[in-house]
């Protein structure tokens, strides 16, 4: 049978507890949907890597689809303008809703953008005068583009950007600021919403870009509970007709931690290690029986982490991990290191802006994926 685990995938076969998350997006849609209006400030949601903020956008916007709405995705990239991309996949939206001959003006003047500003090999901002016309560009889009599903046989526009982060600062401005006059023209309301994710550099990037941006809802995007992470495990397989007891159950939670990632590799090794059928029952035997391959698949996340972060990064991290676990105190890691407790500032602040670490309250820091001490302490031979 087909293992419904999907590690690394951005749509698993069941989104478990965002819920709340889930609500808070459908709030701002709602008002686009049902008043045709403007969704409000930007929404971003924030969290270290892996705890499933892609898949919570991408659910939202198979919803917001569902709704009748136009829905876009773009990714934030650094060496790349938005523009291109955004034009590209509005042109999508518009061309899958089928609305024959009534969409051409609509594609005609998406295509001009494309043209403009799709010229291969070309610099960021290199097209531009200023930043001015790019936010011209991206405002005008996506109010035509609002507009026209209104009067099309749809709500309206929602815009979805991962790693928002990573967006140029002139993209991140030009988003902003089209938020900003939608909100103010009470006239001529255009529903357009933007739900937005990324790292929790986000915050930085976001006043970095518009001094307003503050006026951004922030909404941070956790580990799962352990009723969630079980629910994650069950339902793909009850789908199936497999069911995992109770004592399974237990030892796969405790094991997944409350890492979304991780919930998924530890569902799948068990499954390949059980390989149901119609009927079984998977059972803590076969958890126990999959751990290594799931601390392999683990290996393969930490060690992407580890090859990404740079000496002075490193340093901090095997102190952390000398703590034993997968917490450890400022004091400890500046002992570690051999530095006073305030020359940790610095690199604590941009490993937690990267998502790597966390601050655990009180002085503690923690690592973000599970585990991960477990591994520096390996590969570094403390263990
Ligand atoms: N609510 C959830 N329930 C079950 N599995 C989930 C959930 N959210 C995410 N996952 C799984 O967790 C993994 C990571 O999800 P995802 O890629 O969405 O995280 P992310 O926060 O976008 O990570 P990154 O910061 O690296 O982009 C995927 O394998 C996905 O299938
Ligand atoms: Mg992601």
């Amino acid at each position: 049978m087909e293992n419904p685990y999907t590690p690394g995938s951005t749509s698993p076969a069941y989104l478990s507890g965002r819920g709340q998350e889930l609500a808070v997006i459908d709030e701002l849609a709602a008002r686009v949907r049902s008043l045709g209006r403007p969704g409000g400030p930007l929404l971003a949601f924030y969290g270290p890597r892996g705890t499933g903020k892609t898949s919570l956008l991408r659910r939202a916007q198979a919803e917001a689809h569902k709704s009748k709405m136009f829905t876009v995705w773009v990714t934030g990239r650094g060496d790349a303008s938005m523009i291109e991309t955004l034009a590209k996949s509005l042109n999508r939206a518009v061309s899958t809703a089928e609305l024959g001959d009534k969409a051409r003006g609509l594609l005609h003047r998406i295509d001009q953008v494309q043209v403009e500003f799709g010229v291969p090999g070309a610099k960021v901002g290199a097209q531009f005068v200023g930043t001015t016309k790019a936010a011209d560009v991206v405002h005008d889009l996506l109010e035509d583009s609002a507009r026209f599903a209104r009067n099309h046989e749809h709500h309206g526009l929602m815009l979805f950007v991962d790693e928002f982060q990573d967006a140029t600062v002139e993209d991140r401005k030009s988003l902003l600021i089209a938020l900003q006059e939608f909100d103010g023209d009470s006239i001529r309301p255009t529903p357009v919403g933007i739900v937005s994710a990324g790292l929790p550099s986000i915050h930085g990037a976001i006043t970095e870009a518009a001094t307003f941006g503050e006026r951004t809802r922030f909404v941070e995007v956790k580990g799962l509970t352990p009723a969630a992470v079980a629910e994650a495990l069950r339902l793909p397989a009850e789908g199936v007709g497999v069911r995992w007891d109770d004592r399974a159950i237990a030892a796969a939670v405790e094991i997944a931690s409350t890492y979304p990632f991780k919930v998924q590799v530890v569902g799948s090794c068990t499954w390949n290690f059980a390989r149901p059928g119609a009927g079984s029952v998977i059972t803590e035997g076969h958890v126990r029986g999959a751990t290594d391959e799931i601390e392999d698949r683990m290996d393969d996340l930490y060690r992407t982490r580890w090859a990404a972060a740079s000496p002075a990064h490193r340093r901090f991290l095997v102190a952390m991990a000398d703590g034993g676990g997968d917490t450890a105190s400022r004091e400890n890691i500046a002992d570690g290191i051999g530095v006073s407790t305030n020359a940790l500032s610095r690199p604590r602040d941009e490993l937690i802006a990267r998502g790597l670490i966390a601050s655990g309250g009180r002085g503690q820091l923690t690592f973000t994926i599970p585990g991960f001490g477990s591994y520096i302490r390996r590969r570094e031979g403390r263990e």
